[in-house]
């Protein structure tokens, strides 16, 4: 079983995720020692990323021995786009921390396709010359998507494109302006590096989520939802607001 920690409020549950962040960038800090964090995207890291905002002007917590990797990025969007996973990590947290500019790792949407493998190779294999990851921060789409890991990502699946699902696409319209704008493919890393890092913890808030919830957390270990692959981390953990815990047994 996952250990499931429900919450009165998004809040409160990303307050003490935020609280296990800064224990873990401080105690390694005392021995001069990085961290490095698998990041997320997305409504749902929102008030994590501004209460570590918070923490780092009222508190001076410094992100100076953080490194980050982040689960994915949609294919042809430029770093500047709004929607793009670089503009959205930079405008909600990087560019309100001390976090080192090289020390900020996304895939590239923009990589040509005859570079793609050696970028995800690459990708990968930086990852593993940082140490692996310690932590790493994940939501979940409504297909059970972890990353952008949608149903046939089994846990064998490294940093790859990947096409989108149709209904994470219609997820994203709103955002993009309507569905025509949404890319069809992404760069995402695969099961297989979430499920390598030593700490792994998905938030979810909200009735939409709840039957997915259900499904990676009591439903069967299957491909066809990325997320029911955690049930077999040592170390992984749901924080759930109400809404989303609502039909678990
Ligand atoms: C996107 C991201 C996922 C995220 C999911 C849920 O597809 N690639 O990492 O978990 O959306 O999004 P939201 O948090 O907005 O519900």
């Amino acid at each position: 079983m996952i250990p499931v920690k429900v919450f009165d409020t998004p809040q409160d549950a990303a307050k003490s995720l935020a609280a296990e962040v800064a224990e873990l960038i401080r105690s390694r800090a005392a021995e001069g020692k990085p961290v490095v964090l698998g990041l997320a995207t997305g409504a749902t890291p929102l008030p994590f990323y501004a209460e570590l905002v918070r923490m780092h002007r009222e508190e001076g917590l410094s992100f100076a021995n953080v490194t980050s990797f982040n689960l994915d990025e949609y294919s042809g969007l430029p770093r500047e786009h709004p929607e793009s996973y670089w503009y959205f990590m930079h405008h909600n947290l990087f560019d309100h921390i001390d976090i080192k500019p090289e020390n900020v790792n996304l895939p590239s949407g923009l990589v040509a396709p005859e570079d793609l493998d050696a970028h995800c190779a690459a990708y990968e294999q930086k990852i593993k010359d940082c140490g692996g990851i310690d932590l790493q921060i994940l939501g979940i789409g409504r297909t059970g998507h972890i990353g952008f890991n949608e149903p046939g990502s089994d846990d064998s699946t490294i940093t790859r494109k990947i096409q989108l699902d149709e209904l994470t696409r219609s997820d994203a319209a709103p955002a993009f302006g309507g569905i025509e704008n949404v890319p069809k493919t992404a760069i995402t890393m695969g099961v297989a590096t979430i499920m390598a890092a030593r700490r792994v913890v998905l938030m979810a808030w909200g009735a939409k989520k709840a039957p997915i919830v259900k499904k990676a957390v009591e439903g069967p270990v299957t491909s066809e939802v990325a997320a029911s692959y955690l049930q077999k981390h040592p170390n992984a953990c749901f924080l759930l607001d109400k809404e989303a815990a609502s039909e678990l047994q």
